[in-house]
Protein backbone atom coordinates (compact mmCIF):
# COMPACT_ATOMS: atom_id res chain seq x y z
CA UNK A 1 0.00 0.00 0.00
CA UNK A 2 1.05 3.60 -0.16
CA UNK A 3 2.05 5.63 3.15
CA UNK A 4 3.66 8.47 4.68
CA UNK A 5 6.57 8.52 7.34
CA UNK A 6 7.26 9.82 10.26
CA UNK A 7 10.94 10.14 11.49
CA UNK A 8 11.07 11.67 15.10
CA UNK A 9 14.92 13.11 14.92
CA UNK A 10 14.52 15.73 17.43
CA UNK A 11 16.14 13.80 21.07
CA UNK A 12 19.29 14.53 22.57
CA UNK A 13 20.34 10.94 22.88
CA UNK A 14 21.51 11.65 27.05
CA UNK A 15 22.12 8.02 27.07
CA UNK A 16 24.84 7.63 24.43
CA UNK A 17 26.73 10.46 26.37
CA UNK A 18 28.36 11.24 23.00
CA UNK A 19 29.04 14.73 22.18
CA UNK A 20 25.76 15.39 19.98
CA UNK A 21 22.72 14.11 19.39
CA UNK A 22 23.44 10.03 18.23
CA UNK A 23 21.26 10.36 15.01
CA UNK A 24 24.29 12.76 13.91
CA UNK A 25 26.88 10.02 14.60
CA UNK A 26 29.00 8.36 12.01
CA UNK A 27 28.24 5.02 11.12
CA UNK A 28 30.57 4.34 8.30
CA UNK A 29 30.77 7.14 5.61
CA UNK A 30 27.49 8.70 6.27
CA UNK A 31 25.21 9.51 9.88
CA UNK A 32 22.92 7.78 11.67
CA UNK A 33 20.16 9.98 10.68
CA UNK A 34 20.92 9.59 6.52
CA UNK A 35 21.11 6.15 6.51
CA UNK A 36 17.44 5.58 8.23
CA UNK A 37 16.25 8.36 5.97
CA UNK A 38 17.61 5.95 3.08
CA UNK A 39 15.23 2.96 3.95
CA UNK A 40 12.20 5.22 2.99
CA UNK A 41 13.38 7.67 0.74
CA UNK A 42 13.94 5.18 -2.62
CA UNK A 43 10.78 3.60 -1.95
CA UNK A 44 8.29 3.44 -4.72
CA UNK A 45 4.86 3.72 -3.09
CA UNK A 46 6.11 6.14 -0.39
CA UNK A 47 4.02 9.10 -0.58
CA UNK A 48 5.73 11.50 1.10
CA UNK A 49 8.56 11.93 4.47
CA UNK A 50 8.13 14.27 7.55
CA UNK A 51 11.66 14.47 9.69
CA UNK A 52 10.66 15.83 13.13
CA UNK A 53 13.81 17.69 14.06
CA UNK A 54 14.56 20.25 16.95
CA UNK A 55 13.83 23.78 16.79
CA UNK A 56 17.95 24.84 17.31
CA UNK A 57 19.01 21.94 15.60
CA UNK A 58 22.62 23.19 14.31
CA UNK A 59 23.79 19.60 12.63
CA UNK A 60 20.97 19.06 10.22
CA UNK A 61 21.57 22.23 7.79
CA UNK A 62 25.18 20.32 7.20
CA UNK A 63 23.85 16.98 5.91
CA UNK A 64 24.04 16.63 2.42
CA UNK A 65 20.11 15.25 2.48
CA UNK A 66 19.33 18.66 4.19
CA UNK A 67 18.23 20.37 0.62
CA UNK A 68 16.67 17.28 -0.86
CA UNK A 69 12.92 18.57 -1.40
CA UNK A 70 11.19 15.28 -0.66
CA UNK A 71 11.84 15.47 3.29
CA UNK A 72 9.19 17.56 4.99
CA UNK A 73 10.51 19.45 7.98
CA UNK A 74 8.24 19.41 11.18
CA UNK A 75 9.35 20.75 15.25
CA UNK A 76 10.13 18.54 17.74
CA UNK A 77 8.29 18.17 21.06
CA UNK A 78 9.54 17.82 24.55
CA UNK A 79 8.91 13.99 24.23
CA UNK A 80 8.78 11.66 21.71
CA UNK A 81 5.42 11.31 21.14
CA UNK A 82 5.18 15.19 20.84
CA UNK A 83 7.40 15.27 17.96
CA UNK A 84 5.10 13.05 16.25
CA UNK A 85 2.15 14.67 16.80
CA UNK A 86 3.41 17.81 15.26
CA UNK A 87 4.74 15.07 12.26
CA UNK A 88 1.38 14.06 11.72
CA UNK A 89 -0.58 17.40 12.12
CA UNK A 90 2.23 18.38 9.59
CA UNK A 91 1.15 15.64 7.16
CA UNK A 92 -2.08 16.77 7.42
CA UNK A 93 -1.54 20.11 6.05
CA UNK A 94 0.19 18.28 2.91
CA UNK A 95 -3.22 16.72 2.22
CA UNK A 96 -2.50 13.19 3.60
CA UNK A 97 -6.14 11.72 4.38
CA UNK A 98 -7.75 10.48 7.72
CA UNK A 99 -7.05 6.51 6.26
CA UNK A 100 -3.94 7.13 4.88
CA UNK A 101 -1.29 4.51 6.08
CA UNK A 102 1.41 6.65 8.47
CA UNK A 103 4.49 4.28 9.28
CA UNK A 104 6.49 6.18 12.63
CA UNK A 105 10.26 5.37 12.46
CA UNK A 106 13.40 6.07 14.78
CA UNK A 107 15.87 8.26 13.42
CA UNK A 108 18.03 5.98 15.62
CA UNK A 109 17.15 2.71 14.00
CA UNK A 110 19.13 3.20 11.18
CA UNK A 111 19.46 -0.81 10.16
CA UNK A 112 15.94 -1.54 9.14
CA UNK A 113 15.86 -3.83 6.21
CA UNK A 114 13.92 -3.46 2.93
CA UNK A 115 12.50 -6.98 3.31
CA UNK A 116 11.12 -5.86 6.91
CA UNK A 117 9.46 -2.82 5.57
CA UNK A 118 7.63 -4.94 3.01
CA UNK A 119 6.69 -7.38 5.16
CA UNK A 120 5.11 -4.81 7.40
CA UNK A 121 3.42 -3.26 4.67
CA UNK A 122 2.27 -6.16 3.28
CA UNK A 123 1.12 -7.92 6.46
CA UNK A 124 -0.63 -4.55 7.61
CA UNK A 125 -2.23 -3.88 4.46
CA UNK A 126 -5.64 -4.98 5.06
CA UNK A 127 -5.48 -4.77 8.96
CA UNK A 128 -8.24 -2.69 10.81
CA UNK A 129 -5.69 -1.19 13.36
CA UNK A 130 -2.23 -1.47 11.85
CA UNK A 131 0.63 -2.57 13.91
CA UNK A 132 4.70 -2.67 14.42
CA UNK A 133 7.47 -4.78 13.49
CA UNK A 134 8.71 -6.33 16.80
CA UNK A 135 10.88 -9.22 18.45
CA UNK A 136 10.61 -11.86 20.70
CA UNK A 137 12.16 -11.61 24.14
CA UNK A 138 14.87 -13.54 23.70
CA UNK A 139 16.49 -13.33 27.34
CA UNK A 140 14.76 -15.14 30.86
CA UNK A 141 13.17 -12.08 31.99
CA UNK A 142 12.99 -11.03 36.01
CA UNK A 143 10.60 -9.01 37.88
CA UNK A 144 12.76 -7.17 40.10
CA UNK A 145 12.31 -5.42 43.55
CA UNK A 146 13.54 -2.10 44.58
CA UNK A 147 16.11 -3.82 46.38
CA UNK A 148 17.86 -5.10 43.10
CA UNK A 149 16.61 -8.98 44.34
CA UNK A 150 14.69 -11.29 41.97
CA UNK A 151 10.86 -11.36 42.93
CA UNK A 152 10.00 -13.60 39.94
CA UNK A 153 10.98 -15.19 36.66
CA UNK A 154 7.84 -13.99 33.51
CA UNK A 155 6.83 -16.17 30.94
CA UNK A 156 9.26 -15.33 28.21
CA UNK A 157 6.80 -16.71 25.94
CA UNK A 158 4.17 -13.65 26.13
CA UNK A 159 6.90 -11.08 26.10
CA UNK A 160 7.83 -9.19 22.79
CA UNK A 161 9.91 -6.02 22.20
CA UNK A 162 8.25 -3.14 20.43
CA UNK A 163 10.64 -1.84 17.19
CA UNK A 164 9.56 0.64 14.74
CA UNK A 165 8.07 1.00 11.91
CA UNK A 166 4.75 1.32 13.53
CA UNK A 167 1.79 1.30 11.31
CA UNK A 168 -1.57 2.90 11.80
CA UNK A 169 -4.04 5.18 10.21
CA UNK A 170 -3.48 9.03 10.12
CA UNK A 171 -6.84 9.72 11.83
CA UNK A 172 -6.68 7.17 13.99
CA UNK A 173 -3.14 7.63 15.39
CA UNK A 174 -3.25 11.16 15.71
CA UNK A 175 -6.49 11.01 17.88
CA UNK A 176 -5.05 8.00 20.27
CA UNK A 177 -1.73 10.14 20.37
CA UNK A 178 -3.88 13.72 20.88
CA UNK A 179 -5.85 11.92 23.89
CA UNK A 180 -3.48 10.30 25.65
CA UNK A 181 -1.44 13.16 25.82
CA UNK A 182 -4.07 15.54 27.19
CA UNK A 183 -4.75 12.93 29.82
CA UNK A 184 -1.05 12.80 30.60
CA UNK A 185 -0.93 8.85 29.49
CA UNK A 186 2.40 7.06 29.43
CA UNK A 187 2.87 7.36 26.01
CA UNK A 188 6.88 6.09 24.55
CA UNK A 189 5.61 4.21 21.51
CA UNK A 190 2.57 4.63 18.79
CA UNK A 191 1.10 1.19 20.03
CA UNK A 192 1.01 2.17 23.85
CA UNK A 193 -1.35 5.54 22.04
CA UNK A 194 -3.66 3.42 20.23
CA UNK A 195 -3.64 0.54 22.99
CA UNK A 196 -4.76 3.32 25.52
CA UNK A 197 -7.47 4.26 23.03
CA UNK A 198 -8.55 0.61 23.45
CA UNK A 199 -7.20 -1.07 19.95
CA UNK A 200 -4.84 -3.92 19.91
CA UNK A 201 -2.43 -3.22 17.29
CA UNK A 202 -0.65 -6.65 15.41
CA UNK A 203 2.57 -7.73 16.27
CA UNK A 204 4.83 -8.54 12.85
CA UNK A 205 7.48 -10.50 13.58
CA UNK A 206 11.20 -8.40 12.38
CA UNK A 207 14.37 -8.99 11.92
CA UNK A 208 16.56 -8.10 15.75
CA UNK A 209 19.39 -6.14 14.17
CA UNK A 210 16.93 -3.44 13.64
CA UNK A 211 17.89 -1.89 17.16
CA UNK A 212 17.65 1.58 17.96
CA UNK A 213 21.10 2.85 19.37
CA UNK A 214 20.83 3.48 23.08
CA UNK A 215 24.17 3.01 23.88
CA UNK A 216 27.54 3.47 22.95
CA UNK A 217 27.49 -0.12 22.52
CA UNK A 218 24.40 -0.30 19.87
CA UNK A 219 26.95 1.90 17.96
CA UNK A 220 29.61 0.03 17.84
CA UNK A 221 28.01 -3.45 17.35
CA UNK A 222 26.53 -1.83 14.42
CA UNK A 223 29.84 0.31 13.02
CA UNK A 224 31.42 -3.26 13.35
CA UNK A 225 28.39 -5.01 11.10
CA UNK A 226 28.76 -2.18 8.63
CA UNK A 227 32.70 -2.57 8.16
CA UNK A 228 32.26 -6.03 8.01
CA UNK A 229 29.72 -5.45 5.18
CA UNK A 230 31.94 -2.89 3.60
CA UNK A 231 34.74 -4.80 3.22
N1 LIG B 1 12.83 11.79 19.78
C1 LIG B 1 12.17 12.93 19.29
N2 LIG B 1 11.76 13.91 20.15
C2 LIG B 1 11.98 13.80 21.48
C3 LIG B 1 12.62 12.65 22.00
C4 LIG B 1 13.03 11.66 21.12
O1 LIG B 1 11.99 13.05 18.08
N3 LIG B 1 11.57 14.78 22.28
C5 LIG B 1 13.31 10.75 18.83
C6 LIG B 1 14.80 10.50 18.93
O2 LIG B 1 15.52 11.45 18.14
C7 LIG B 1 14.94 9.07 18.46
C8 LIG B 1 13.59 8.43 18.79
O3 LIG B 1 12.71 9.51 19.12
O4 LIG B 1 15.14 8.98 17.08
C9 LIG B 1 13.70 7.42 19.91
O5 LIG B 1 13.94 8.07 21.17
P1 LIG B 1 15.18 7.78 22.13
O6 LIG B 1 15.88 6.54 21.74
O7 LIG B 1 14.70 7.93 23.53
O8 LIG B 1 16.18 9.00 21.75
P2 LIG B 1 16.66 10.21 22.67
O9 LIG B 1 15.49 10.76 23.41
O10 LIG B 1 17.42 11.12 21.77
O11 LIG B 1 17.69 9.50 23.66
P3 LIG B 1 17.69 9.59 25.28
O12 LIG B 1 16.34 9.13 25.74
O13 LIG B 1 18.80 8.70 25.69
O14 LIG B 1 17.95 11.05 25.60
MG1 LIG C 1 14.41 9.55 24.84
Amino acid sequence: PEFWAVIPAAGVGARMRADRPKQYLRLGERTVLEHTLDCFLGHPTLKGLVLCLAEDDPYWPGLACASDPRIERAAGGCERADSVLNGLLHLLTLGAHENDWVLVHDAARPNLARDDLNLLLGELAEDPVGGLLAVPARDTLKRVGKDGRVRETIDRSVIWQAYTPQMFRLGQLHRSLADALVSHASITDEASALEWAGHAPRLVEGRADNLKITRPEDLEWLRQRWAARAG
